[in-house]
């Protein structure tokens, strides 16, 4: 078997102390860990907390919520998404900062969206045609990225069902 093309890809993390960060993601960072409060997770005690900024100035939180039934049960990023899309259907998202804690604070370790959350971000940032940045905190540092794009190279959208 003849390989054509061998293909890489670079995808670009900028890696920060929390304190370190401009006003616009610390306020978000804030609102998400704020948000990890009213998480509703007895079964994992793994709380997660999702702030997203609206081009219109708006900030929506939102936390995973889980269900004795397993799968029911929906991701932090998924509720803020989601509710955004309810609730200002008009409105880009233009970022997001994500952090997480379980019963003894908030993890070292930024936390990443899960392969769902990322595809349904994707759609999000096309929809809104703006890039969101997203901000991964965890406790003392965060990684930042500036479009969903970078968690999710060679995705599928839209395009391929035209
Ligand atoms: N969870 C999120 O809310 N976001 C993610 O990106 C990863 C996982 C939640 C789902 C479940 O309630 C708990 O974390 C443990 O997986």
């Amino acid at each position: 078997m003849n390989i054509m093309k061998e293909k890489e890809i670079t995808i670009h993390i900028r890696e920060y102390l929390l304190n370190e960060l401009d006003r616009e993601a610390l306020r978000l960072v804030e609102e998400a860990r704020k948000a990890t409060e009213d998480a509703y997770a007895p079964y994992s005690a793994f709380r997660v907390g999702a702030a997203l900024l609206l081009e219109n100035g708006e900030i929506i939180t939102g936390n995973n919520q889980e269900n004795a039934a397993y799968p029911s049960g929906l991701c932090a990023e998924r509720v803020a998404v989601f509710y955004a899309g309810a609730r200002y259907p008009d409105v880009p998202i233009v970022a997001l900062a994500l952090t997480a804690r379980r019963p003894d604070g908030f993890t070292e370790e930024p936390a990443y969206p899960c392969g769902a959350c990322r595809q349904v971000l994707l759609e999000a940032e096309n929809r809104g045609g703006k890039p969101v940045r997203i901000i991964m905190a965890g406790r003392s540092k965060a990684d930042v990225v500036t479009s969903v794009k970078e968690l999710l190279p060679k995705n599928f959208d839209s395009r391929f069902l035209k």
